[in-house]
């Protein structure tokens, strides 16, 4: 296939990032988008600030704002984080743009002509002392599935399974305690049983996904029961229904509308491109479409989501709506959770690590490093500062920053420039064939999903170059300059295959030694913050756009001999074990407060 669909997560626009975020959907995301694009893949990655529903409207509440004015400062805050974390999204939007608006009513009017979703009455929880609607997230009580007792009205982050309110057992509302009141209300259903079968015979053909998360969602097919998709809420997608457009009480969930947010941003991106219909390619059938995220949002991805692209493309019956047949998932990667010092702090006051301080303090390489390395892949784990700061300086420092920092110097002290290398030895010829050898057995890694396992090989063949500098010594070799300089060339060919090697993981440094290597265009590209009109008319905002057309290859390339080199400079900070005491002294501040 040769093209990818690099779906991103949309996250909430109510506050800064933190870094358990950027773990989940963020890192992942980019260093597949950005091995894909290396590897010859025409990749669309597309996300955006999700801005309706409950979780918009509880912080706005408590900014003392409304949820459009927090929506658009948190749009740009997270903007900005993910734009320093060099994540190379296409386009990165917002869900209150017109364009989105229009395709999600245009997906709710297909579902709805196909009888995917249909209208019911549905008991609703109120608030007994004001009267007013209590969003799904305000009912708290214990999980009737798992008995966890802070289960929400719309979801259990224990057992993680979707819930209604009146499910919860001893049902209260998280405002004042209370239990909610009941009443009948009519609400949009999505009809998910029929798409059971469907649904079933498309993950029994998923191939590679990661076990927990198939697992995961296989289960979740064995009690499919309709869901309503509108709120009692005046915050979000009307619905585009005669007798329902107008009314200002009743919207699309938050949900329903996000999950489409991956098709309209796609549309977004096709009409800022002038090829109205870019996307559609990526939308067919031929395309790999990933999708990134954390574990709370699978039953989104792989129920919710697969069940509205076959509802409105006319699947089991029915027919397409207008933007035709659209294409399931190939693959929904989900990570685990981070937990941020969970060791040393209780977990009732849940200490949390915002992204643009670690951008600020210690710049994204690192951070991206250490996410890529030890991140929540596979099982729930724990952000520690000392762990950060011991393998930034261990292995970032010590061991990729060195191999760059001892090859180029000793090139530009002794020659100044790139030798050519004399008859190259057995050891020469088993170093060149192993680092060669890393683009296959990294990028099999990526293709699988198996980030920590890829960067861990990648460290693996910069750890063989550090081994093949000290072996062969060329700084002992002032008598023999001829095998010195075949030795100085295998380094640097070592260090450009390494620094391809990490260049999705990397992209920064990768970029530096690209440069200081005599590259000649942008090795790898960085997004841009770009402030855009709504293409429908509505208010301007900022997106993340980017030329992502560099010099960056997935294969080992030959360098240039004659090439200039000059004094490297360094690539990352050594950090003083201070900082996790420094670190950990500001955690502390914060809880506290
Ligand atoms: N905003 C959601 C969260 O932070 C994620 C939405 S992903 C999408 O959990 F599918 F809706 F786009
Ligand atoms: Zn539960």
């Amino acid at each position: 296939m040769s093209r990818v669909l690099t779906a991103v997560a949309w996250p909430y626009a109510n506050g800064p990032r933190h870094i358990g975020h950027v773990a989940g959907f963020g890192v992942p995301s980019d260093v597949f988008s950005r091995y894909s694009r290396m590897a010859g893949k025409q990749v669309l990655m597309v996300s955006g600030t999700d801005e309706h529903g409950t979780p918009i409207q509880v912080q706005a509440d408590r900014e003392g704002v409304t949820a459009r004015e927090l929506a658009d400062r948190y749009n740009r805050v997270i903007a900005e984080d993910l734009q320093g974390l060099g994540l190379s999204y296409d386009l990165f939007t917002r869900t209150t743009t017109r364009n989105h608006y229009a395709v999600v009513q245009t997906l709710f009017t297909a579902m709805h002509e196909n009888g995917y979703v249909v209208e019911r009455s549905q008991l609703s929880a109120i608030d007994p002392s004001t009267g007013r609607g209590l969003p799904d997230r305000y009912v708290e009580g214990t999980c009737p599935i798992c008995s966890y007792d802070g289960a929400r009205g719309d979801q259990c982050d224990n057992c993680g399974n979707q819930l209604d309110p009146q499910d919860l057992i001893n049902p209260r509302s998280k405002i004042d305690g209370k239990p909610p009141k009941f009443v009948e209300s009519a609400q949009f259903f999505l009809e998910l049983p029929a798409f059971a079968e469907a649904l079933g015979s498309w993950l029994q053909t998923r191939q590679g996904w990661r076990p927990n998360v198939l697992k995961f969602s296989e289960n979740l097919l064995h009690d499919l029961k309709p869901r309503a998709i509108t709120r009692d809420l005046d915050w979000g997608v009307p619905i585009p229904l005669p007798a329902w457009q107008d009314r200002t009480d009743k919207r699309i969930y938050v949900w329903f509308d996000a999950v489409i947010g991956y098709l309209s941003a796609s549309v977004e991106w096709a009409r800022r491109t002038g090829d109205a219909d870019a996307w559609r390619p990526y939308w067919d059938g031929s395309a790999d479409a990933r999708y990134f995220m954390g574990k709370d949002n699978v039953v989104f991805h792989s129920v919710i989501w697969p069940a509205i692209l076959l509802g409105a493309s006319g699947r089991p019956a029915g027919k397409p709506g207008p933007l035709g047949e659209l294409s399931l998932p190939t693959e929904v990667v989900s990570s685990e959770f981070l937990t941020m010092e969970g060791r040393k702090f209780s977990s009732s006051r849940s200490v949390v690590i915002y992204v643009r301080d670690v951008l600020e303090r210690y710049g994204a390489d690192a951070l991206r490093y250490y996410l890529s390395v030890a991140g929540p892949e596979t099982s729930d784990t724990d952000f520690t500062w000392e762990q950060f700061v011991t393998r930034n300086n261990t292995e970032l420092v010590a061991g990729w920053g060195n191999l760059v920092n001892r090859s180029l110097s000793l090139v530009h002290k002794n020659l100044g420039a790139i030798p050519a290398p004399g008859e190259l030895t057995g050891e020469d010829h088993a170093a060149l064939a192993q680092s060669k050898a890393g683009f296959a057995s990294v990028g099999a890694h990526l293709e699988r999903s198996q980030q920590k396992a890829a960067i861990t090989e990648a460290m693996r063949v910069v750890g063989e170059a550090n081994k093949y500098l000290s072996d062969q010594a060329p700084w002992k070799l002032k008598d023999d300059p001829r095998r010195r300089d075949s030795v100085l060339h295998v380094a640097l060919q070592l260090v450009d295959d390494a620094k391809a090697l990490l260049t999705p993981f990397l992209p920064e440094s990768a970029d530096a030694v690209d440069a200081m290597l005599g590259g000649d265009r942008p090795w790898a590209g960085q997004p841009e913050l770009r402030e855009v009109e709504d293409l429908d008319g509505g208010p301007d905002y900022p997106v993340l756009m980017g030329d992502y057309d560099t010099a960056a290859v997935w294969e080992s390339r030959p360098i240039r001999v004659g090439q200039p080199i000059g004094p490297p400079t360094p690539l990352f900070k050594k950090l003083d074990p201070s900082v996790v005491d420094e670190e950990l002294a500001r955690l502390e501040g914060e809880t506290s407060a």
